[in-house]
């Protein structure tokens, strides 16, 4: 890439990260949300998710939006009282690399936090994306079974080539008590 390309596309990052709002999704992001998973569902990137399931896990959803436009999106699910699983993490094609996936991480984890959960772990091919944003890759036999019933849906569940990680996350005892009061 030209020094001047580069400065461009440093220049628009910068205004997506100092612009861009990261928040649960509302209905009206479903469709973008599905498209943008399944665009990299088709490319054997992720797991599909149909626009029925999407509206089905809406309140799992952040997205992250720029300019009047979804360029993001991740969900977070609870799996069982100590863990919750970040899914479907996916950021345009024209807008990687610009800090929104670090940004989509950061929400779901804080809210995690505020759920109360000590773990948070995902299923992925992009290891090293995690490992910068703060997790540690660890062994798929370290997972409960309870994680698994995804994979009844996958196509390569034979040939499972998933890197779990996970975040260990350090909880403020007076927050949490704060919150088991409310
Ligand atoms: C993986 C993905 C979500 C990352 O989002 P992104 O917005 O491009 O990533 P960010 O710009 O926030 O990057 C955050 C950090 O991770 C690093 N990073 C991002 N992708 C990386 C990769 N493939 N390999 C190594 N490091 C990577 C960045 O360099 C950055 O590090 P830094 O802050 O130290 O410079 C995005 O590329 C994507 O949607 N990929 C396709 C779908 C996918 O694989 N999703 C994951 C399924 S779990």
């Amino acid at each position: 890439m030209s020094t001047r390309r580069n400065a461009v596309e440093m220049g628009r990052a910068l205004a997506i990260l100092r612009s861009m709002n990261v928040r649960n999704a509302r209905i009206a992001d479903a469709k973008a949300i599905s498209s943008l998973v399944n665009y990299y569902a088709e490319h054997d990137r992720m797991l599909f998710r149909s626009l029925a399931e999407v509206y089905e896990g809406l309140q799992t959803f952040f997205v992250a939006e720029w300019d009047q436009k979804v360029v993001g999106c991740c969900s977070l699910e609870v799996i069982w009282s100590d863990l919750a699983e970040i899914k479907s993490l996916a950021v345009g094609p024209e807008e990687r690399g610009k800090g929104i996936g670090r940004a989509l991480v950061a929400a779901a984890v804080e809210q995690a936090r505020e759920l109360g959960l000590p773990r948070v772990f995902a299923l992925t091919l992009e290891p090293r994306f995690f490992e910068a944003v703060g997790f540690t890759v660890i062994g798929k036999e370290d997972l409960p079974m309870k994680v698994w019933s995804d994979c009844a849906r996958c196509p390569k569940q034979d040939h499972c080539d998933e890197i779990a990680v996970i975040m260990v996350l350090e909880h403020d005892a007076r927050r949490d008590r704060g919150q088991a009061a409310s």
